[in-house]
Protein backbone atom coordinates (compact mmCIF):
# COMPACT_ATOMS: atom_id res chain seq x y z
CA UNK A 1 0.00 0.00 0.00
CA UNK A 2 0.81 3.50 -1.00
CA UNK A 3 -0.53 6.93 -0.82
CA UNK A 4 -4.06 6.42 -0.01
CA UNK A 5 -5.06 8.58 -2.87
CA UNK A 6 -8.71 8.14 -2.53
CA UNK A 7 -7.93 10.28 0.65
CA UNK A 8 -7.56 14.17 0.71
CA UNK A 9 -4.26 15.06 2.70
CA UNK A 10 -4.26 17.15 5.38
CA UNK A 11 -1.81 19.60 5.92
CA UNK A 12 -2.84 21.72 9.38
CA UNK A 13 -0.96 23.64 11.12
CA UNK A 14 -1.23 24.02 14.76
CA UNK A 15 0.16 27.58 16.08
CA UNK A 16 0.19 27.02 19.38
CA UNK A 17 0.51 30.20 21.82
CA UNK A 18 2.05 32.25 18.97
CA UNK A 19 1.17 35.40 16.81
CA UNK A 20 -1.01 38.53 18.28
CA UNK A 21 -4.10 39.02 16.34
CA UNK A 22 -2.79 41.48 14.04
CA UNK A 23 0.24 39.13 13.23
CA UNK A 24 -1.96 35.94 12.80
CA UNK A 25 -4.39 38.04 9.91
CA UNK A 26 -1.08 39.34 8.20
CA UNK A 27 0.43 35.54 7.97
CA UNK A 28 -3.06 34.65 6.80
CA UNK A 29 -3.29 37.25 4.26
CA UNK A 30 0.18 36.49 2.50
CA UNK A 31 -1.08 32.28 2.84
CA UNK A 32 -4.01 33.09 1.17
CA UNK A 33 -1.63 35.41 -1.47
CA UNK A 34 0.82 32.86 -2.13
CA UNK A 35 -1.21 29.42 -1.86
CA UNK A 36 -3.48 27.70 -4.55
CA UNK A 37 -6.75 25.93 -3.35
CA UNK A 38 -6.13 22.36 -4.38
CA UNK A 39 -9.16 20.30 -4.42
CA UNK A 40 -7.31 17.27 -3.08
CA UNK A 41 -5.47 18.77 -0.30
CA UNK A 42 -7.22 20.56 2.92
CA UNK A 43 -4.82 23.45 4.91
CA UNK A 44 -5.84 24.03 8.37
CA UNK A 45 -4.28 26.77 10.63
CA UNK A 46 -5.09 26.77 13.90
CA UNK A 47 -4.55 30.16 15.39
CA UNK A 48 -5.15 31.38 19.32
CA UNK A 49 -8.64 31.58 20.45
CA UNK A 50 -8.73 35.52 20.01
CA UNK A 51 -7.95 35.62 16.43
CA UNK A 52 -10.54 33.23 15.36
CA UNK A 53 -13.16 35.32 14.63
CA UNK A 54 -11.20 37.93 12.73
CA UNK A 55 -9.73 35.33 10.84
CA UNK A 56 -12.73 34.07 9.76
CA UNK A 57 -13.72 36.90 8.18
CA UNK A 58 -10.77 37.37 6.22
CA UNK A 59 -10.95 33.41 5.14
CA UNK A 60 -11.06 32.35 1.81
CA UNK A 61 -12.60 28.83 2.20
CA UNK A 62 -11.36 27.60 -0.80
CA UNK A 63 -8.12 27.82 -0.34
CA UNK A 64 -7.93 27.30 3.88
CA UNK A 65 -9.94 25.90 6.81
CA UNK A 66 -9.53 26.67 10.99
CA UNK A 67 -9.27 24.63 13.66
CA UNK A 68 -9.44 25.40 17.46
CA UNK A 69 -6.44 24.14 19.32
CA UNK A 70 -8.73 23.09 22.30
CA UNK A 71 -12.60 23.38 23.57
CA UNK A 72 -14.26 22.76 26.43
CA UNK A 73 -16.68 20.17 26.58
CA UNK A 74 -19.88 21.53 28.64
CA UNK A 75 -21.99 23.63 25.90
CA UNK A 76 -22.15 26.76 28.30
CA UNK A 77 -21.73 27.27 32.32
CA UNK A 78 -19.97 28.47 35.24
CA UNK A 79 -16.47 27.63 33.85
CA UNK A 80 -14.34 30.54 33.80
CA UNK A 81 -11.93 31.24 31.28
CA UNK A 82 -13.52 28.37 28.85
CA UNK A 83 -14.02 28.37 25.35
CA UNK A 84 -17.01 25.81 24.11
CA UNK A 85 -17.41 23.85 21.05
CA UNK A 86 -21.03 25.26 21.09
CA UNK A 87 -19.41 29.03 20.72
CA UNK A 88 -16.96 27.59 18.34
CA UNK A 89 -19.98 26.49 15.97
CA UNK A 90 -20.12 28.04 12.60
CA UNK A 91 -16.52 29.85 13.39
CA UNK A 92 -14.14 26.84 12.94
CA UNK A 93 -14.67 23.50 11.18
CA UNK A 94 -11.81 21.47 12.69
CA UNK A 95 -10.79 20.94 16.64
CA UNK A 96 -7.61 19.50 17.57
CA UNK A 97 -8.66 17.56 20.93
CA UNK A 98 -6.01 15.81 23.18
CA UNK A 99 -3.03 17.20 22.48
CA UNK A 100 -0.07 16.16 24.40
CA UNK A 101 0.24 19.82 25.53
CA UNK A 102 -3.14 19.94 26.86
CA UNK A 103 -2.73 16.52 28.80
CA UNK A 104 0.60 17.23 30.30
CA UNK A 105 0.36 21.09 30.66
CA UNK A 106 -3.52 21.49 31.54
CA UNK A 107 -3.74 17.97 32.80
CA UNK A 108 -6.39 17.35 30.49
CA UNK A 109 -7.96 13.97 31.16
CA UNK A 110 -8.85 10.93 29.28
CA UNK A 111 -12.60 11.65 30.23
CA UNK A 112 -12.04 15.38 29.17
CA UNK A 113 -10.96 14.33 26.05
CA UNK A 114 -13.89 11.65 25.13
CA UNK A 115 -16.46 14.72 25.91
CA UNK A 116 -14.74 16.83 23.98
CA UNK A 117 -14.78 14.64 21.12
CA UNK A 118 -17.92 14.37 21.43
CA UNK A 119 -18.87 17.86 21.87
CA UNK A 120 -17.39 18.97 18.71
CA UNK A 121 -19.32 16.07 16.72
CA UNK A 122 -22.78 17.51 18.25
CA UNK A 123 -21.49 21.50 16.89
CA UNK A 124 -20.33 20.03 13.51
CA UNK A 125 -16.42 20.74 14.19
CA UNK A 126 -14.36 17.41 12.73
CA UNK A 127 -12.29 16.52 15.91
CA UNK A 128 -8.51 16.05 15.13
CA UNK A 129 -7.88 13.58 17.77
CA UNK A 130 -4.05 13.32 18.77
CA UNK A 131 -2.52 10.76 20.55
CA UNK A 132 1.11 9.49 21.15
CA UNK A 133 3.15 8.01 23.94
CA UNK A 134 5.97 10.04 25.99
CA UNK A 135 9.75 9.29 25.75
CA UNK A 136 9.41 7.26 28.85
CA UNK A 137 6.25 4.87 27.48
CA UNK A 138 8.48 4.73 23.90
CA UNK A 139 11.58 3.71 26.04
CA UNK A 140 9.17 1.15 27.80
CA UNK A 141 7.74 -0.47 25.27
CA UNK A 142 4.20 0.65 26.37
CA UNK A 143 3.72 2.45 22.87
CA UNK A 144 0.73 0.14 22.07
CA UNK A 145 -0.89 -0.31 25.41
CA UNK A 146 -0.58 3.67 25.53
CA UNK A 147 -2.07 4.45 22.34
CA UNK A 148 -4.55 1.80 22.01
CA UNK A 149 -6.09 3.32 25.26
CA UNK A 150 -6.00 6.66 23.77
CA UNK A 151 -7.64 6.00 20.93
CA UNK A 152 -9.83 3.63 22.36
CA UNK A 153 -10.64 5.81 25.15
CA UNK A 154 -10.97 9.03 22.91
CA UNK A 155 -13.70 7.41 20.64
CA UNK A 156 -15.50 6.06 23.35
CA UNK A 157 -18.35 8.26 23.23
CA UNK A 158 -18.59 8.21 19.40
CA UNK A 159 -21.62 6.70 17.76
CA UNK A 160 -21.11 4.17 14.75
CA UNK A 161 -22.79 6.71 12.42
CA UNK A 162 -20.22 9.24 13.62
CA UNK A 163 -17.12 7.70 13.91
CA UNK A 164 -15.87 8.33 10.91
CA UNK A 165 -16.40 12.11 10.69
CA UNK A 166 -13.23 11.78 13.32
CA UNK A 167 -9.12 12.49 12.17
CA UNK A 168 -6.38 11.05 14.48
CA UNK A 169 -3.14 12.93 14.34
CA UNK A 170 0.03 10.91 15.58
CA UNK A 171 2.05 12.73 17.53
CA UNK A 172 5.16 10.57 19.74
CA UNK A 173 5.43 13.24 22.27
CA UNK A 174 9.07 12.78 22.35
CA UNK A 175 9.18 13.36 18.64
CA UNK A 176 7.46 17.15 19.14
CA UNK A 177 9.92 20.35 18.88
CA UNK A 178 12.92 18.22 18.26
CA UNK A 179 16.16 19.83 16.43
CA UNK A 180 17.96 16.75 16.12
CA UNK A 181 17.72 13.90 13.71
CA UNK A 182 18.27 11.40 15.83
CA UNK A 183 15.25 12.63 18.04
CA UNK A 184 13.07 12.18 15.00
CA UNK A 185 10.58 9.25 14.44
CA UNK A 186 11.50 7.24 11.49
CA UNK A 187 8.90 6.85 8.60
CA UNK A 188 9.54 3.33 9.02
CA UNK A 189 8.68 3.24 12.67
CA UNK A 190 5.44 6.21 12.02
CA UNK A 191 4.41 3.29 9.41
CA UNK A 192 4.27 0.62 12.07
CA UNK A 193 2.64 2.66 14.58
CA UNK A 194 -0.36 3.77 11.91
CA UNK A 195 -0.97 0.10 10.89
CA UNK A 196 -1.18 -0.67 14.23
CA UNK A 197 -4.00 1.75 15.17
CA UNK A 198 -5.75 0.39 11.89
CA UNK A 199 -5.89 -3.18 12.92
CA UNK A 200 -7.60 -1.92 15.92
CA UNK A 201 -9.97 0.55 14.47
CA UNK A 202 -10.77 -2.47 12.38
CA UNK A 203 -10.74 -5.18 15.22
CA UNK A 204 -13.30 -2.35 17.06
CA UNK A 205 -14.88 -0.93 14.66
CA UNK A 206 -14.96 -2.49 10.89
CA UNK A 207 -12.37 -2.53 8.22
CA UNK A 208 -13.81 0.03 6.23
CA UNK A 209 -14.23 2.50 8.80
CA UNK A 210 -10.15 1.68 9.52
CA UNK A 211 -9.67 2.66 5.64
CA UNK A 212 -11.68 5.35 5.99
CA UNK A 213 -10.89 7.35 9.16
CA UNK A 214 -7.46 10.13 8.10
CA UNK A 215 -4.72 9.60 10.09
CA UNK A 216 -1.91 12.28 10.15
CA UNK A 217 1.70 12.37 11.60
CA UNK A 218 3.34 15.56 13.63
CA UNK A 219 6.74 15.46 15.22
CA UNK A 220 8.95 17.52 13.84
CA UNK A 221 7.99 17.81 10.64
CA UNK A 222 9.79 20.41 8.25
CA UNK A 223 10.25 21.03 4.39
CA UNK A 224 12.82 18.49 4.30
CA UNK A 225 11.44 15.67 5.65
CA UNK A 226 7.56 15.99 4.80
CA UNK A 227 8.08 14.53 2.05
CA UNK A 228 8.99 10.98 3.50
CA UNK A 229 6.27 11.14 6.07
CA UNK A 230 3.55 11.94 3.46
CA UNK A 231 4.28 8.70 1.70
CA UNK A 232 4.20 6.82 5.00
CA UNK A 233 1.81 3.77 3.79
CA UNK A 234 -1.36 4.81 5.74
CA UNK A 235 -0.75 8.42 6.28
CA UNK A 236 -3.18 10.91 5.45
CA UNK A 237 -1.52 14.15 6.17
CA UNK A 238 0.79 15.91 8.43
CA UNK A 239 0.04 17.94 12.06
CA UNK A 240 2.87 20.97 11.88
CA UNK A 241 4.06 23.26 15.22
CA UNK A 242 6.93 24.94 14.18
CA UNK A 243 7.33 24.81 10.40
CA UNK A 244 3.80 26.13 10.49
CA UNK A 245 4.76 29.52 11.65
CA UNK A 246 7.06 30.17 8.76
CA UNK A 247 4.96 31.19 5.41
CA UNK A 248 6.96 29.88 3.10
CA UNK A 249 7.83 26.35 5.38
CA UNK A 250 4.13 25.51 5.67
CA UNK A 251 3.73 26.98 1.99
CA UNK A 252 6.64 24.22 0.94
CA UNK A 253 5.07 21.53 2.69
CA UNK A 254 1.45 22.50 0.98
CA UNK A 255 3.52 21.66 -2.13
CA UNK A 256 4.86 19.05 -1.67
CA UNK A 257 1.89 17.43 -0.34
CA UNK A 258 0.35 18.17 -3.89
CA UNK A 259 3.80 16.65 -5.15
CA UNK A 260 3.64 13.25 -3.41
CA UNK A 261 -0.24 13.16 -4.96
CA UNK A 262 1.16 13.30 -8.91
P1 LIG B 1 6.43 20.57 15.98
O1 LIG B 1 6.11 20.46 14.52
O2 LIG B 1 6.95 21.93 16.39
O3 LIG B 1 7.27 19.44 16.47
O4 LIG B 1 5.03 20.43 16.77
C1 LIG B 1 4.25 19.31 16.53
C2 LIG B 1 2.95 19.54 17.20
O5 LIG B 1 2.87 19.46 18.41
C3 LIG B 1 1.81 19.90 16.35
O6 LIG B 1 0.63 19.78 17.04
Amino acid sequence: MCYNYRMKSYIVGNWKMNFSVGESSVYLHKLQQKTRAYRSIEVVVAPSFTALQPLSLQLDRKKIRLAAQAGNPHDFGAYTGGVSYTQLRGLVDYGIIGHSERRQLFHESDKDIRASVAAALRNQITPILCIGETETEHTFGETEDVLRDQLLGGLSEVSTEDITKVIIAYEPVWAISTTTDSRLASPDEIARTVKFLRHILSDTYSASVAEEIPILYGGSVNPSNAGAYLTVPGINGLLIGGASLIGDQFIDIIETAKKVQS
